[in-house]
């Protein structure tokens, strides 16, 4: 196991009340689609995934969620220090031949989908981002995807901000007018198996990133497993081909919560 390494907050960017982005200068050398725990001593360490990175530096956004998130929140300021543990989990893969690939991000679920965007732009690879949420104060990057190049498209459930509905709706648009060699997700679960099964009519590739409950984060405690295969979230996943993760009977149903009681989605 890693060392959480003491890392210095660089700046704070206040993205909305709920949702916040923490820089920290360090190369982390992640591949899109990993994460880092964060750890806040004497409160918890949770999971998040690792946003934007380049060879500066790397950022978590994170959403206001509980006890740890808020206490991040209230106690964290510019120059202060987080525990960090990682790179852990599976990536995203971008093979070789993929010339134009679509990502579709739900609220707080988009920002593994940005640093995947930035590889995929760097490769030359073409991407249409659709980024949904409730409302317009929900949603996630939509200018940094946009300024990386990204044809952007947005879908709110209210209507507040681009298509009235969800990002479903305009993926399946997007499929019958752009041919794509692959689609990633990460939102609710909910959007993630209909976009799977979406990409399975079409026959084209699929990635999905889970979250589970997660304790070590590396594969020891079992925490994270899924029913009925056993593979651990935080080891085996997050990133998981949608087939795989269609086969799984509590993908878009239900989780476990830190004692192990099944939670329904
Ligand atoms: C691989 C992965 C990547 C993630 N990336 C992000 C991200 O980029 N941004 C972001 O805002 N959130 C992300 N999350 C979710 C984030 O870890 C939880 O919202 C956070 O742990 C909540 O902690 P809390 O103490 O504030 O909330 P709590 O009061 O503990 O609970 C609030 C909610 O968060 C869930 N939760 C709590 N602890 C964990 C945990 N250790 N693992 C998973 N879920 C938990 C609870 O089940 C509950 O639904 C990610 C989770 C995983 C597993
Ligand atoms: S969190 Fe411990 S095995 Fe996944």
């Amino acid at each position: 196991m890693s060392q959480p390494l003491p890392l210095k907050v660089d700046q704070i960017i206040e993205d909305s009340d709920m949702f916040r982005t923490y820089v920290f200068k360090h190369n982390l050398r992640a591949k899109p689609g990993q994460f880092v725990m964060v750890w806040l001593p004497g409160v918890d360490e949770v999971p998040m995934s690792i946003g934007w990175q380049d060879a500066d530096g790397f950022e978590v956004g994170i959403a206001k969620a509980g006890d740890c998130t808020t206490a991040i929140f209230e106690q964290i300021k510019p120059g202060d220090r987080l525990g960090i543990r990682g790179p852990y989990g599976t990536a995203f893969s971008l093979k070789e031949e993929y010339k134009k690939i679509i990502v579709i991000g739900g609220g707080y679920g988009t920002p593994p989908l940005l640093s995947l965007s930035q590889k995929a732009i760097e490769k030359g690879v073409e991407v249409i981002a659709i980024l949904g949420a409730r409302n317009e104060k929900y949603l996630v990057y939509e200018e940094k995807f946009k300024k990386l190049g990204c044809k952007t498209l947005v879908s709110t459930d209210d209507g507040s901000k681009g298509h009235k509905g969800y990002s479903t709706d305009v993926l399946e648009q997007v499929l019958n007018e752009e041919a794509a060699d692959c689609v990633y997700t990460c939102g609710p679960e909910k959007m993630m198996v209909k976009v799977a099964e979406m990409a399975q009519v079409k026959g084209m590739d699929c990635e999905v990133s889970l979250e589970r409950y997660m304790k070590c984060g590396f594969g020891i405690c079992g925490q994270c497993c899924m029913d009925n295969t056993g593979i651990r979230i935080c080891k085996d996943g997050p990133v998981l081909r949608g087939e795989s993760a269609l086969a799984h009977p509590e993908f878009g149903k239900y989780t476990r919560t830190a004692s192990g009681i099944v939670k329904e989605i």
